[in-house]
């Protein structure tokens, strides 16, 4: 039997700040900060947010095996009413649910109990509200045995969602850095787990959020999945440590070498990606000077399977027009023509194969 979740914060939270997670801070913020500064650099910060949510939404779905391609995905967008593929359809909900919510925040600077729930409702409509019916556990996947039993009783799950909405928005409620105590915040939110179901990819929302609200980043580019698809097993373990044996430290850790991590591997991408631009757009310029238009350009980097009606409303030219620019593309080797179902798409190959790239990194 679990002892009760107690309130934020925590007791005596300034036995967190222990020397190896104060190096870590250091390490942490420094890259941080060049990611920040960096993403201020990029021409249009449009192409790079819509390239990492994707990716974003596609690791973070993966952690719970919804597995998909991202040519599913760049598909998907696209294929409204038509058959689609379940785990596109479930990665493009999550999609929608970060943009929406990192939208709120950055307008109120508040992560509210409402932002929460909305989120959760997008994830999973039809799971979707904070858990009434008792019985949730959270168990081993082979042998079944109960690992943790979270409240049960909805009155308890609102009151302490409702204590770590404060814990999150009030300012005086901790005096902690704001990277240990986004380890904390996630790891209270998994501990609630206020919902039947999208626990999981909430909090870890929830975290991206925290980062913007607190001035760490100004865009939604430095996303934990990846590490954690990475280190799942230690993800699971570390958490339950934390109740077992009170070991916040490791936990800390933990997440705080995944933000620094993911920062450094973020900037490798974002300089990657400006160099692919740049050099794409110097080329354009030179082979189709007829045709070239920073929109367009734009175009191929937003939409990685670009296509006709993409480009006609982007560029703001007629199908015909907008058909032979991509045909000429396509004769310079800027994109590949690619026909699927009755649609023809232009695939920026250079790009598609920089995020493989990017997910094949150890
Ligand atoms: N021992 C544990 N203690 C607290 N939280 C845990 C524990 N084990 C797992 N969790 C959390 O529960 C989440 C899974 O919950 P749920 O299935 O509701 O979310 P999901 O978004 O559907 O799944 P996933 O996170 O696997 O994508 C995990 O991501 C993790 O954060
Ligand atoms: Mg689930």
């Amino acid at each position: 039997m679990d002892t009760p979740l107690a309130n934020l914060p925590l007791p005596d939270e300034s036995i967190l700040e222990s020397i190896p997670v104060l190096k870590a801070l250091t390490k942490a913020h420094r890259f941080l900060a060049e990611l920040k500064g960096m993403a201020k650099t990029i021409p249009n910060e449009g192409i790079l947010i819509s390239t990492l949510t994707m990716q974003e939404a596609k690791d973070s779905s993966a952690i719970e095996n919804i597995i998909t391609t991202h040519d599913e995905l760049f598909r998907v967008a696209d294929m409204k009413g038509e058959k689609i593929n379940q785990a596109a359809k479930e990665v493009e909900s999550y999609c929608a649910a970060l943009q929406k919510s990192y939208h709120q925040t950055k307008a109120t600077g508040l992560i509210r109990l409402n932002d929460i729930l909305h989120i959760q409702a997008i994830i999973e409509p039809n799971k979707s509200g904070i858990r009434k019916i008792p019985g949730t556990v959270i168990a081993n996947a082979t042998t079944k045995e109960v690992i943790y039993t979270p409240p049960q009783h909805p009155d308890e799950i609102k009151a302490l969602l409702s204590n770590l909405v404060n814990y999150i928005n009030d300012a005086q409620s901790s005096a902690l850095d704001p990277l240990i105590k986004m380890a904390i915040i996630h790891h209270q939110f998994e501990s609630i787990h206020p919902f039947y179901d999208g626990n999981g990819r909430t909090g870890r929302i929830i975290n991206i959020l925290h980062l913007v609200k607190n001035g760490l980043l100004d865009l939604p580019i430095l996303y934990l999945s990846r590490y954690i698809v990475r280190t799942k097993s230690e993800y699971y373990h570390l958490l339950q440590t934390v109740r077992d044996q009170n070991d916040w430290e490791n936990w800390v850790l933990y997440i705080i070498k995944g933000i620094e991590e993911t920062a450094r591997e973020t900037i490798h991408f974002i300089h990657e990606i400006k160099t692919l631009v740049f050099e794409t757009k110097q080329r354009m310029r030179t082979e189709l000077s007829g045709i070239y238009s920073q929109d367009l350009l734009n175009n191929l980097f937003f939409h990685p399977y670009t296509k006709v009606q993409f480009v006609m409303d982007q560029v703001g030219v007629s199908r015909i027009t907008a058909t032979k620019y991509l045909n000429q593309l396509t004769e310079h080797g800027f994109v590949e023509k690619h026909r699927i179902s009755r649609t023809n798409y232009f695939v920026n190959q250079a790009l598609v194969h920089l995020i493989r790239q990017q997910e094949e990194l150890p």
